[in-house]
């Protein structure tokens, strides 16, 4: 498989996925160079009078984007409840589980994504994995005592965590733990979990993901749904 996916895959698959958008929803809108096509492609549609949406953003750079693209963009709070959640991922594997935060921003990407019944991932063919884990796993840390946490995800079997310069959004630091092949997403999502003083981990079960939209090198397009398999 390719390491390297042409543009015009992440452009296609984001651009599918608007199809699951419908006049009167409220929107969850990720963060990425996939999911930016799905907003821009919105943005198209409500421009031409064709949608009606309001929409909540996952990260500054996505509100941002729909802002730019003529979109309403709300708060969490403000908009209170979703009909559709749309992201990027970093890693799927054959359940549907995800890897997600490559960009930083899976502590608000998570929270949307659970504001949502159904939430809808654009990704190229480069994302689809046997297993998680050779992308790293995204982990956003207080910044109060980051060795401590480093070393207790150490101690769940990671090889190394490696803090990144960039911070998140909401001003925690940002690590990336490199665990190998993670056999049990669930075991570990549920350890990382349990650790004070990480905000969030990139780990996203499959039960929170309705399908999965992927496009191929070659230009097709298709989709898996978590109720198919
Ligand atoms: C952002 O923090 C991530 O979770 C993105 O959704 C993920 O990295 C996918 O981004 P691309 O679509 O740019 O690959």
């Amino acid at each position: 498989m390719d390491t390297e996916m042409p543009a015009p895959a992440k452009e296609a698959a984001g651009r599918a996925a608007a199809r699951y958008v419908k006049s009167g929803m409220r929107v969850g809108l990720g963060t990425g160079s996939t999911v930016h096509w799905t907003i821009v492609e919105l943005g198209e549609r409500c421009s031409a009078g064709d949608l009606r949406i309001v929409c909540t953003a996952t990260s500054m750079r996505t509100e941002d984007l729909a802002s730019s693209m003529g979109l309403e963009v709300m708060t969490p709070d403000e908009i209170g409840a979703l009909d559709l959640a749309i992201d990027g991922a970093d890693e799927v594997d054959p359940q549907l589980n995800l890897t997600k935060g490559g960009g930083g921003a899976h502590t608000r990407e998570k929270l949307i994504a659970q504001m949502a019944p159904r939430f809808v991932v654009v990704v190229d063919e480069t994302k689809l994995v046997d297993a998680l884990g050779p992308f790293g796993t995204p982990i956003e840390v207080l910044d109060f005592a980051p060795g401590v946490v480093a070393r207790r995800v150490q101690a769940l079997g990671a090889g190394t965590v490696t803090e990144r310069e960039a911070r998140s959004d909401n001003g925690n630091l940002l690590m990336d733990a490199h665990f190998g092949t993670i056999s049990d997403p669930a075991l570990l999502a549920g350890e990382l979990s349990r650790i004070p003083g990480i905000v969030e981990h990139g780990l996203f079960l499959a039960d929170m993901v309705e399908r999965v939209v992927i496009a191929h090198g070659d230009g097709s397009v298709r989709e898996i749904t978590r109720s198919e398999l």
